[in-house]
C-alpha cells in the first residue's frame, strides 16, 4: 500500500473536550504518524475557505460558526493508505451512525459538532495539506 499523507483536525468540541492526546494516540496506534501539527484559533475567513464546498449547503454557516468557537488542533498524518485509515478510526460524519470504536462514536455528540475532520480523497489531501502548512513545516518521512 502506498504511503499517504492526509489533513486532520481535532475540532473545537474535542478540544474542550480534553481529548487531543486520546485522538492522537488512536492515530499512532494505528500505525500513523504526526509530521506537521499546530493549534490554530480559525477566523471566519480561514474557516469559510477550507469549507469552500459547501457553500450552498443549509449548515454553512453553523458549520463556520462552530469551526470558530475555540481553538483547533491541525495536524499531517502520514502513513500507508493514511486517507483511509483516517477516515475509518474517524466513523460517520453522524456520530450516531458511527461504528463503535471510532472516534467520532467515542468523542463526538452530533453531526454538527464531530471531534474530528479528515480528508477524503488524494485530492482534497494536498489541497487541505497546503491551505494549512507550508511545504517547510511538514516533516521528511519518518522512517
Ligand atoms: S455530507 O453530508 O455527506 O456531504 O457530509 P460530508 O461531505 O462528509 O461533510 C460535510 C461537512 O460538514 C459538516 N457538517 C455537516 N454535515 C452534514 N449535515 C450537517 N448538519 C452538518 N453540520 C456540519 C460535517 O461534519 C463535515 O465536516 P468535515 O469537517 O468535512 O468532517
Amino acid at each position: 500500500m502506498a504511503v499517504e499523507r492526509t489533513l486532520s483536525i481535532i475540532k473545537p468540541d474535542a478540544v474542550a473536550k480534553n481529548v487531543i492526546g486520546e485522538i492522537l494516540t488512536r492515530f499512532e496506534k494505528a500505525g500513523l504518524r504526526v509530521v506537521a501539527a499546530k493549534m490554530v484559533q480559525l477566523s471566519e475567513r480561514e474557516a469559510g475557505g477550507f469549507y469552500a464546498e459547501h457553500k450552498e449547503r443549509p449548515f454553512f454557516k453553523d458549520l463556520v460558526s462552530f469551526m470558530t468557537s475555540g481553538p483547533v488542533v491541525v495536524q499531517v498524518l502520514e502513513g500507508e493508505g493514511a486517507i483511509a485509515k483516517n477516515r475509518e478510526l474517524m466513523g460517520a460524519t453522524d456520530p450516531k451512525k458511527a461504528e463503535p470504536g471510532t472516534i467520532r462514536a467515542d468523542f463526538a455528540v452530533s453531526i454538527d459538532e464531530n471531534a474530528v475532520h479528515g480528508s477524503d480523497s488524494e485530492a482534497s489531501a494536498a489541497r487541505e495539506i497546503a491551505y494549512f502548512f507550508a511545504a517547510t513545516e511538514v516533516c521528511a518521512r519518518i522512517r
